[in-house]
């Protein structure tokens, strides 16, 4: 196969980097098509790990070339600094390897405080826990055409015009609302200004660059971010990221045709994990959940908040493989689980009286939902050497086994550690 989508199936942090990292081996570009710099995918090659907010994590092999799709909403300042930490570690972003997408949203500096002030402002219940870092009121000055992209920016003229149109609102908004304080136009003018002559030669129309590979038979993988409950529209809402980090965005964020996408795979945790506010029926806060964090590292890549964690998701899982299509799964943090008996696994909910195996939308119900679930007996054996199914302990076998047959797709690989190689491999649907 020719393209790849590589998407989070749950609340994101499910290990994306590592299976992107994977995949990116066979890949000549790799594409983000949503999000910004809320994320964060962490890579362990040798011992050495690198976090990546922005950029493509494939861009890491030799060799390819790294695009950022005009779904994406970009911090330039986040960027710049991305890319010069690269370049401290030999990979070199040129104008031949590394592509941003004309009509890709920048994120502003009014946009950061904004979201940082209406946080502030929010009750306790009602905070989404955003990440700070603007994404929200940029996507929304997108949906509300206020938004400055990247092709605005470059021409001067347009962007005096439209960044003087944005300040006289949002200065207005900070101060009055949140008595904050706005910005001035000439020092945002200038600091941005220098981003456009720094990022320039990277500018270009994604659609007809990987429209153009891709008639060329060369392969691209589109790397999701965060998760498919996170998505706007198919997340638990409000209690979501701002774009489509769901399949549905790579249409949307990238302007490739729907015929080139063939594989669609879910990366999946073999545990549960979210950060942020929001409803979480199989959230533990007891021992096992505190076993999760420590062994699993599940604290923010993008902010250092310690994750909240908890039993494996069936309702989560079979909703992800619907709303996704995905062909296949890649289960991630399998050895996080070692030690922990029984393991448990959510079948379905309760919620009042009633038992639903379908995830509901509405968020009060969520909110009430209580995990109905079947036990496991776990292992102890370390699994992190394993390289095939069969490596496994029986236990685990069996586990990972109905994990398949409650989602319902097969596993393409399993991470058994944070190396590169801590991994079972079973398709790989580039050789497919
Ligand atoms: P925002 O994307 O910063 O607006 O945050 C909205 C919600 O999505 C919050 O609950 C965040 O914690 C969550 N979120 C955003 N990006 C990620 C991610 O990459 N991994 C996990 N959660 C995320």
């Amino acid at each position: 196969m020719n393209t790849v989508i590589v998407v989070g199936a749950q609340w994101g942090d499910e290990g994306k980097g590592k299976v992107v990292d994977y995949f990116a081996k066979q890949a000549n570009a790799i594409v983000r098509y949503a999000g910004g710099n809320n994320a964060g995918h962490t890579i362990v090659v040798k011992g050495e790990t690198t976090i990546l907010h922005l950029i493509p994590s494939g861009v890491l092999h030799k060799g390819k070339v790294g695009v950022l799709g005009n779904g994406m909403v970009v911090d330039p300042a986040v960027l710049l600094k991305e890319m010069e930490g690269l370049a401290r570690k030999g990979v070199k972003l040129t104008s031949k390897n590394f592509f941003i997408s004309e009509r890709a949203h920048l994120i502003m500096p009014y946009h950061r405080r904004i979201d940082h002030a209406r946080e502030k402002a929010k009750s306790k219940k009602g905070k989404i826990g955003t990440t700070g870092r603007g994404i929200g009121p940029a996507y929304e000055d997108k949906a509300n055409r206020d938004g400055i992209r990247f092709v605005d920016l470059l021409n001067e003229d347009v962007f005096e015009e439209r960044l003087r149109a944005a300040l006289k609102e949002k200065n207005a908004y900070l101060k009055r609302v949140f008595k904050e304080p706005g910005f001035s136009f000439s020092a945002v003018r200038k600091e941005y200004l220098g981003y456009a002559k720094r990022l320039k030669r990277y500018v270009t129309d994604v659609s007809l660059l990987l429209d153009g590979m891709l008639v060329k038979g060369k392969k691209i993988l589109f790397e999701g971010a965060q998760g498919t409950l996170l998505d706007i529209d198919h997340g638990t809402y409000p209690f979501v990221t701002s774009s489509n980090a769901g399949v549905g965005g790579v249409l949307a964020g990238c302007g490739v045709a729907p015929y080139f996408l063939q594989e669609i795979v879910g990366v999946i945790k073999a545990y549960t994990t979210r950060v942020g506010g929001g409803p979480f029926p199989t959230e533990l806060t007891d021992a096992v959940g505190e076993h999760l964090r420590r062994e699993g590292a599940e604290y923010g890549a993008t902010t250092g908040r310690a994750r909240r964690c908890g039993w494996f998701d069936a309702v989560v899982g079979r909703y992800g493989v619907r709303v996704n299509g995905f062909t296949g799964l890649a289960l991630t943090k399998l050895d996080t689980l070692t030690g922990i008996d029984p393991i448990r696994i959510c079948t379905g909910y309760r919620v009042g009286r009633k038992q639903i195996t379908e995830f509901p939308a509405d968020i009060r119900q969520m909110a009430q939902a209580k995990p109905i679930y079947e036990d496991l007996p776990g292992w102890k054996e370390d699994i992190r050497g394993a390289r095939s199914l069969e490596d496994l302990p029986r236990n685990a076998i069996r586990y990972v086994k109905r994990l398949e047959a409650l989602v319902g797709v097969p596993f393409f690989l399993m991470s058994v550690g944070p190396q590169r190689q801590q991994s079972i491999i079973i398709e790989n649907p580039f050789e497919t």
